[in-house]
């Protein structure tokens, strides 16, 4: 059994305050994809395109994987770091738009199966690449009065799956993965110090799967239309990003009585090397102040902050009382961010 977490505050049904990561972790499918690859299938595509207009070199693409094995591999990992029997783990957060199942079970459930756990809650969340900021602020939320005392919150998706693999403009973007936190109390003043949350419903039809749901199920007539995959319009996505991204950081930084020089760290949502330097410099933060990991992993949906977050806490980049902001957009038109105060039990 793992020695217990020396940071959690146990007593039962008493309120923790102060609520953060105290353990990360992530999984990516075994099978690495590179640009080159897609020259090779016979795409009007380029490595220098892709690199220069998205900063992605490479992706890994989930063959036999599924989100769940994925998000148990990640959860696995983020227990052991957190140093917490994995019986301790009491709810259970997925966010992920791409499912093993089309309605259920969730992978939430799947994953409590797979971890050898029983009756806690477990459920997913659709909030596609904006899902783990939405995630960590739902968990957070059902942990402040004392009812839950550690979760394990998700994000994983298998976009490639959704990708029509004939449309340049949308295959070469998206990457498989998850990360995993582990959620638990900290010493007060630390963990999640504010959230800000928001959609755009309106702009629904900027990235959507067509057909394949309630609306319009596939039929032996539609089952090979285009429509079945992901469309997006790339370029409305992005100025919508680029809009929203420093707006939703600084009404966040108000909640939490900082400002943007107080900011330590930014893991950004990784869809777009050039969204991602935008808000860089915006925000007036350095390079090294900044979580860049695009050219390995592309667009991980509702991973790719977790795995980050994973990354960089492995890499000793994130310290403790260092003031980390994490901002995720995507599909809905969906956005938020977390503002998190490190709290590090390796001080
Ligand atoms: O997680 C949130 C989800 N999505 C996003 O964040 C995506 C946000 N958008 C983007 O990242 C960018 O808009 C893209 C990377 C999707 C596209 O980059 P862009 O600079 O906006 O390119 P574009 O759509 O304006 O296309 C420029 C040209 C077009 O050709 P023409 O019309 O100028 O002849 C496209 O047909 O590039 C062409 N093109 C490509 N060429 C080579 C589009 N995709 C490709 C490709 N390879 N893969």
């Amino acid at each position: 059994m793992a020695t217990k977490n020396p940071i959690i505050k146990d007593a039962p049904n008493s309120v923790v305050r102060s609520i953060g990561v105290i353990g990360t972790g992530r999984a990516l499918p075994q099978k690495v994809f590179k640009n080159d690859e897609f020259v090779n299938l016979g795409l009007d595509t380029s490595d220098e395109w892709i690199v220069e207009r998205t900063g992605i070199k490479q992706r890994y693409i989930a063959k036999e994987e599924c989100a769940s094995d994925l998000a148990i591999a990640a959860a696995n990992k983020a227990i052991l770091n957190a140093k917490i029997d994995k019986s301790e783990i009491d709810c259970i957060v997925v966010a992920t738009t791409s499912p093993d199942y089309p309605l259920f079970p969730s992978v939430g459930c799947l994953v409590q199966s797979g971890l050898g756990l029983t009756d806690i809650p477990a459920f997913d969340l659709s909030a596609a690449c904006t899902g783990f900021i939405y995630a960590m602020e739902v968990a957070t939320s059902m942990m402040r009065n004392g009812t839950y005392r550690k979760v394990l919150v998700i994000g994983v998706d298998t976009l490639s799956k959704y990708c029509d693999w004939k449309d340049r403009s949308v295959v070469i973007l998206f990457g498989d993965g998850a990360g995993a936190v582990v959620l638990g109390g900290v010493e007060d003043g630390y963990g999640l110090l504010a959230s800000q949350l928001g959609a755009k419903g309106k702009d629904w039809e900027k990235l959507v799967v067509p057909i394949g749901g309630a609306k319009e199920p596939l039929t032996a007539e539609n089952i090979s239309s285009p429509d079945r995959y992901i469309k997006m319009d790339g370029k409305a996505v992005y100025k919508f990003a680029v809009n929203i991204i420093v707006d939703v950081i600084e009404k966040a930084l108000e909640k939490a009585n900082l400002k943007k020089e107080d900011i330590s760290f930014f893991i950004p949502h990784q869809a777009n090397k050039r969204i991602i330097e935008y808000a860089r410099e915006k925000l007036g933060l350095s390079t090294e102040q900044v979580y860049v990991n695009i050219d390995t992993y592309g667009n991980t949906s509702a991973a790719s902050i977790a795995i980050a977050m994973d990354e960089a806490a492995e890499k000793g980049l994130l310290k403790n009382g260092d003031i980390i902001v994490t901002v995720g957009f995507g599909a809905g038109l969906t956005y938020g961010t977390n503002i998190l105060k490190w709290y590090s039990s390796k001080k």
